[in-house]
């Protein structure tokens, strides 16, 4: 439903009014008569007028006034105002451009020139909305994009929500003109078939729900890897190869006047009902937001792949480190993950409880330089054997690098055999000077080693491990451990218990 033009007359004397009227009814125009320029501005300021004829020669307020009232007014200026002056007044038509008139039609009215002026008008107005909207639009898409690109996380993205704000962005809501009021998201789901889903404004909400319909068949879908932007009309809609979508939707309680859709074959946007003719610039607002939604969701899904790779890889690696070592089973997922726990009891980020629960797997990886004679020894080391064994520290940090993503892997094989009283090794650091990974992960270490059987000693239960940990055997002291770390552990003692259980080899 397209809305007629609205045409503002003001003349003091009525029978100008009526003649207005009777020519500019019939041609499709909404006529409000005004006896005067007061109320001219009531009207003007109350609802939608988009084009002004204005007298000159009115008694309370003449129409160069009313005229400079409406383009002193920022919410008005757009409207075009046509004076109507005396026949050939030049004066008059000076202070009608001073007052900011943008045209002139001169009485006894010819009609046939009122009639192309209003028309020539209206296209100009119309543009300028366009430019206006297009301004408008492209400033809420950058904000819009620059807030995306900042709150992207790569590993939380979420497509569906992503489509949700999408939606939202361009849907009509209350209050909103220009905008479709219906938008149909398309998915392909596991089942290789589309799953349709309706999203509208309802009483302020938007309302989601489940298309009981099959479009993939009517849309004639491009080719994988392909997409496709069309926007229709009234007259392009009609066409025999849209009847069956209109179809389709019309039986679902949709009648299609205007549609814009962004098509692939897996994933499509229709745009419904925009109360207006939709064009190239809708086309390509579209095709810009569902683009940028693609983008990023390619983007994370290759960033989480390629941090998939990254858990895999470290995961293989430290695996690879234990094949001459005593049969340690799931050694290294449990204490990666006890590590997690402590860092989560410690209030650590997000981010740094999963790289120290995946970092920390690699924590033993200099062991593969050490000689299977000694590493598989069933009893006590010689002195000369057992400095070689501490060098698993230097050799694991030299095997790791000096790669960025492995530094806190490295500085956890380099530091996890320390003790908060300085009596560890390989470099005897004391309290804060070992780093905080390297404190969390020597007592993780200490409690799975403990509670497993090694070539050297029996498994312990969890009870007496803890009783090792927490009131010292001779070898382990409580002040081994910093006492913030030596905390974390009893307060989630249980959880380490339970994963001990789950993740026995
Ligand atoms: P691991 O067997 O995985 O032990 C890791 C850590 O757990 C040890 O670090 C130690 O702090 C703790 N731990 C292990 N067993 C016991 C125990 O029975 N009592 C107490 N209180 N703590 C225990 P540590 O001592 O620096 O040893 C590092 C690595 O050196 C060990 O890793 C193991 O591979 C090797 N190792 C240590 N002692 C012996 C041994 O007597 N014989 C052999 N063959 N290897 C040993
Ligand atoms: C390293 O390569 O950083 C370990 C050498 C050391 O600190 O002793
Ligand atoms: C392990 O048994 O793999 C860990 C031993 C260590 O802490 O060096
Ligand atoms: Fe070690």
């Amino acid at each position: 439903m397209i809305t007629k033009p609205v045409i503002l007359c003001v003349d003091d004397e009525p029978l100008n009014l009526l003649v207005l009227e009777g020519v500019l009814v019939p041609k499709g125009y909404d006529v409000i008569p005004a006896a005067g320029g007061r109320k001219a501005l009531e009207i003007i300021e109350g609802q939608k007028v988009d084009i002004v004829l204005l007298d000159v020669m009115m008694p309370e307020m003449n129409g160069f006034e009313v005229c400079k009232n409406i383009k002193n007014n920022e919410r008005l200026r757009n409207i075009p105002v046509v004076l109507i002056t005396a026949l050939t007044s030049k004066e008059d038509r000076i202070k009608g451009i001073e007052a900011g008139a943008e045209d002139f039609i001169s009485k006894p009215f010819d009609f046939g020139e009122i009639l192309a002026r209003i028309t020539m008008l209206l296209k100009v107005k119309g543009l300028n909305e366009n430019l206006i909207n297009a301004y408008s639009n492209i400033a809420s898409l950058t904000s819009y994009g620059e807030e995306v690109i900042k709150t992207f996380r790569p590993e939380k993205f979420n497509f569906i929500e992503k489509i949700g704000s999408i939606v939202n962005k361009i849907i009509r809501q209350t209050g909103d003109k220009d905008k479709p009021r219906q938008i149909i998201v398309g998915m392909r789901d596991e089942g290789d078939s589309f799953q349709w889903h309706r999203y509208e404004f309802v009483t302020r909400e938007l309302n989601r729900t489940l298309l009981n319909v099959d479009l993939q068949q009517s849309l004639n879908l491009p080719e994988e890897g392909d997409s496709l932007i069309v926007y229709l009309n009234e007259a392009d809609l009609a066409k025999a190869e849209y009847s069956a979508v209109t179809q389709k939707l019309a039986s679902n309680g949709l009648n299609v006047s205007t549609m814009v859709c962004y098509l692939s074959d897996f994933f499509c946007v229709l745009a419904l009902n925009y109360d207006r003719d939709v064009t190239a610039y809708d086309a390509s607002l579209l095709n810009n937001l569902v683009m940028q939604t693609l983008f990023l969701r390619s983007l994370s899904l290759q960033i989480k792949e390629v941090e998939d790779a990254f858990g895999y890889t470290v995961h293989a690696l430290a695996r690879a480190a234990e094949a001459n070592d005593e049969d340690t089973g799931n050694h290294i997922v449990r204490v990666g993950e006890y590590c997690g726990v402590i860092a989560r009891n410690l209030n650590m980020p997000d981010k740094h409880v999963q790289a120290i629960t995946v970092q920390a797997q690699m924590h033993d990886v200099g062991k593969i330089h050490i000689p299977p004679q000694i590493l598989k020894k069933p009893g006590q080391l010689t002195p000369e054997e057992w400095e070689e064994m501490k060098k698993h520290t230097l050799y694991g940090a030299r095997i790791l690098g000096n790669h960025a993503r492995f530094a806190m892997a490295k500085s956890i094989a380099l530091s996890h055999h320390e003790r908060w009283d300085g009596g560890g090794y390989p470099h005897g650091l004391k309290g804060e000077q070992i780093p905080i990974e390297g404190r969390m992960l020597n007592i993780a270490d200490q409690y799975d080693a403990l509670r497993n059987m090694r070539v050297y000693k029996p498994a312990f239960d969890h009870q007496k491990t803890c009783r090792i940990l927490m009131e010292g055997d001779g070898r382990s002291m409580p002040h081994h451990f910093d006492p913030r770390i030596l905390r974390a552990f009893k307060e989630t003692a249980a959880q380490f218990e339970e994963l001990y259980e789950k993740l026995r080899g």
